[in-house]
């Protein structure tokens, strides 16, 4: 009886079909570009509420909201303006749609970067903080940036390794980015293919190894919501998808 029973588990997880995110514990989005008119994210208020609003429909129910924080593309971006707009919209942003919201922000490593680190970085909750590259060329001053950051007591979290062209598929700078103590962030619609067959590549190889920590949708646009609701991933992916989604609510707890 048993073995039957456990056999037929066998067959109905070889035929089982892939998942969509609604029926993930993806409860929990720590990288998005929601946060209206102040980066290459959203622009009003009203789309902000409008994606939010569809988010919650599709099961999260905390946001931070990270812009991108680099003063030579948005000098106006800083912790004051960050934290002063985030205060005049996120009542409205939680009206739409019940989620919990967090200020942050997506830290360029610029060059000289590690000289500027203060107490008016946009963290993430416990002291973990987003930091991100040029997707063209790795920052020459990565390695003493996750050195540093760590010394002072933070948590470096890089954004989306898998984006990053100059990183081969191989994965043996990205474990050594790890193994020197910073965490990854991968991006959902990375696995869909929206940034590219090698971006999708990398992200399963990195993926099926265990070395991300955590998951966002890095969304910038209503049109990545239904790219998000149209896609579908692998079973054998999800108990280590759930593991980072879980992690990544239990960051937002923090
Ligand atoms: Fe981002």
């Amino acid at each position: 009886m048993n073995r039957m029973k456990s056999s037929n588990g066998f067959w109905a997880s070889l035929f089982a079909k892939d998942v969509s995110l609604d029926q993930l514990p993806f409860e929990t989005d720590m990288h998005s570009h929601v946060l209206p008119g102040v980066d290459d994210g959203f622009r009003s208020l009203e789309h902000s509420c409008e994606a939010v609003s569809r988010l919650a429909e599709m099961g999260v129910r905390n946001m931070i909201l990270t812009p991108h924080i680099y003063p030579e593309l948005y000098p106006g971006n800083s912790y004051g303006t960050i934290v002063s707009k985030f205060g005049e919209v996120k009542d409205s942003l939680r009206e739409a749609s019940g989620i919990n919201f967090l200020p942050g922000g997506e830290h360029m490593v610029y060059e000289g970067f590690e000289d500027t680190f203060s107490g008016e970085m946009l963290l993430l909750p416990g002291k973990h903080i987003l930091i991100e590259m040029s997707y063209a060329y790795e920052s020459a001053n990565l390695d003493e940036t996750v050195f540093r950051l760590i010394c002072m007591g933070y948590n470096p979290v890089l954004a989306h390794p898998e984006r990053y062209l100059f990183y081969p598929s191989d994965l043996v700078r990205i474990r050594e980015i790890v193994d020197k103590g910073c965490k990854l962030q991968f991006n959902l619609l990375s696995l869909g293919g929206f940034y590219g067959k090698g971006a999708a590549v990398k992200a399963r190889a990195i993926l099926e190894r265990g070395l991300y920590s955590f998951a966002g949708t890095d969304l910038h646009s209503l049109a990545q919501i239904d790219m998000l609701r149209s896609m579908r991933f692998r079973r054998r992916h999800v108990p280590e998808l759930e593991r980072i989604m879980l992690n990544t609510t239990k960051l937002f707890l923090d």
